[in-house]
Formats: structure tokens, sequence, C-alpha cells
């Protein structure tokens, strides 16, 4: 079985933003560069021809490049534990895109997404004894910004689980069409 998700994969001077936005706590378990994303639609496992049927299903995914930029972090709680996020604007653009890839996962057998979308980067989970120090981190790192980067591509990922942690290999790039708005 394969573990599946779409995602954007931000540019280097952006995850190196993200990157120095990281402290030294040990209550979190960093993201590591390569594990930075933005999930656009969680798949799931799937065998090996559903896996086949979602990849040809979104290379039929038609939808403009946009801009976005980091504004923020979050907090998710959830049981047992929770996530640290970097938070992006405007959401419009990316929520637009996350909708057509989960009705290309939908042509490809995949459920629908049920829960609201909240496009976020995640940059550390902790374990439940810890959401008092994630306040604190929410608190310090508000202003994180960025310059406006260009998400010109989606991306297939496999995730792999291990002792170690997460380990997303990108496994089908798809462009998005150069936007006109821009030229
Ligand atoms: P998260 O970063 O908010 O945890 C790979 O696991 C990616 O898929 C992660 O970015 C994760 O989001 C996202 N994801 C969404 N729904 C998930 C689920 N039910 N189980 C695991 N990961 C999920």
């Amino acid at each position: 079985m394969h573990r599946l998700f779409v995602a954007i994969r931000p540019p280097e001077d952006i995850r190196d933003l993200l990157l120095d936005a990281m402290d030294e706590s040990p209550d979190f378990r960093w993201q590591s560069d390569e594990q930075l994303h933005l999930t656009l639609k969680f798949i799931g496992e799937v065998d090996r021809p559903v896996a086949d049927d979602i990849a040809d299903s979104l290379s039929r995914v038609r939808a403009p490049s946009f801009d976005l930029r980091i504004t923020g972090v979050g907090r998710f709680d959830r049981a047992g534990g929770g996530a640290l996020w970097a938070a992006v604007a405007p959401k419009e653009p990316v929520a637009a895109l996350a909708a057509k890839i989960d009705r290309a996962c939908l042509a490809a057998g995949v459920e629908l997404e049920r829960r609201a979308f909240h496009p976020h980067i995640t940059l550390a989970r902790w374990s439940r004894k810890h959401s008092g120090d994630a306040a604190e981190y929410v608190k310090r790192a508000r202003r994180l910004v960025s310059p406006p980067f260009t998400v010109d591509t989606f991306t297939l990922f496999e995730s792999r689980l291990s002792r170690h942690g997460a380990h997303y290999e990108p496994l089908v790039g798809y462009p998005l069409a150069a936007s006109r708005a821009r030229t």
C-alpha cells in the first residue's frame, strides 16, 4: 500500500525562513527541510492501481499559478498532541486548487474531504504535555511573514513512516498554468 497526499512544496528561501523560525525548544518535534509542505489533499493508503489512477486524474487538473506568502503562525490542538504551523495568505486560490484536486481524486475513487480546508505548513508537532509552550511559541512568532512566492507546481507525495519520523517522497509534479495577471 502507498500512503499518499498532494501538497505544495515551498521554495528554498521560504523554507529557510521557516527553518530559521524554529527555535531550540526540545519539546517540539521540528520538521526538517525535506518535510516542509502545504497539504492540499490527504489521500491515505491506496494500492498501486488506485495510485496510478490518482496520478493520471491529477494530470488533468487545470488551474492557474498564484502567489502566496507566509502570514504568521498558529496551532492545532489534537487528541494526544498538536501541531505548530505557518499560515498562508491569500486563502482563496489555494482553496480553489485544493477543491479541484479533491474532485480529481474523487474521479479516481478517493472520498471527498469532509473537513474544512485550513491551508498551513506544519512546523512542529508536540505531545500533550507541551501545549503551554506552544501558546508561548505562537505569541513569539506571530510576526513571521514572508514576501510573496509563486506556486506554479503541485506534487503527489508518498509518506513513508519509520522510527526516525516521516519521509515524504515526491512522486509526480504537476505544473500550474502561468497566470495572465502577472504578465
Ligand atoms: P498536518 O501537517 O497538519 O499533520 C502528510 O501526512 C500530510 O498530510 C501532513 O501534512 C498532514 O497534515 C496531512 N494530513 C491531513 N489529514 C491527515 C490524516 N488524516 N492523517 C495524516 N496526515 C494527514
